[in-house]
């Protein structure tokens, strides 16, 4: 009898082997929830950008002799960034204009506001919104409405006789 109370009191005093492994799980748990937390927001912060680079793309619009010196026509064109299941809007556009033999403009159809597409009047020569009544000059600054900044432009070069714009991801922000 008194060897049982001899060894009850020599296990009192030791750890129990399960539960310290349990709270050294807990305590990795919690580390690598609080370092996910921390750096989840900073990898999103620099693979977003990266991410959006690669989705960049040069897409034809048509050869360089349908457009005609100044004048602004509405150019359609399939996303790259769209999902398969886009169907029809899939389909983007751009305002392109030619200012030279070599030299064109394109706006994103979107207006800055909340997006909706912007038409282009020739006799004012100015972009109009239909939704809010933002309006635009015909270099796609602010002339009226909500809008809070211009209409985005797209990146244009000539290839092979063909205009291409830089497609991205949309909706974007920062201008090109
Ligand atoms: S979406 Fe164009 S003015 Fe609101």
């Amino acid at each position: 009898m008194k060897i049982e109370d001899d060894n009850r009191v020599e296990r009192s005093g030791e750890e129990d082997p399960g539960r310290r492994r349990v709270l050294a799980g807990l305590g990795v748990a919690a580390g690598s929830l609080i370092a996910a937390m921390i750096g989840l927001p900073i990898l999103s912060y620099i693979l977003v950008p990266v991410s959006r680079r690669m989705h960049r793309q040069w897409v034809s619009v048509g050869p360089v002799d349908r457009f005609t010196l100044g004048d602004t026509v509405l150019v359609s064109f399939e996303n790259p960034s769209a999902r398969p299941w886009a169907g029809v809007t899939g389909k983007t556009g751009a305002w392109v204009r030619r200012v030279g033999d070599s030299d064109f403009i394109a706006f994103v159809l979107n207006c800055s506001h909340l997006g909706c597409p912007v038409s282009w009047e020739a006799a004012p020569r100015l972009f109009f919104c239909p939704c809010h009544g933002s309006v635009y000059y015909e270099d796609g600054t602010v002339a009226a409405g909500p809008a809070p900044f211009p209409l985005q432009r797209f990146r244009v070069r000539v290839r092979g006789g063909q205009v291409e714009l830089q497609t991205r991801p949309l909706p974007f922000a920062e201008n090109l």
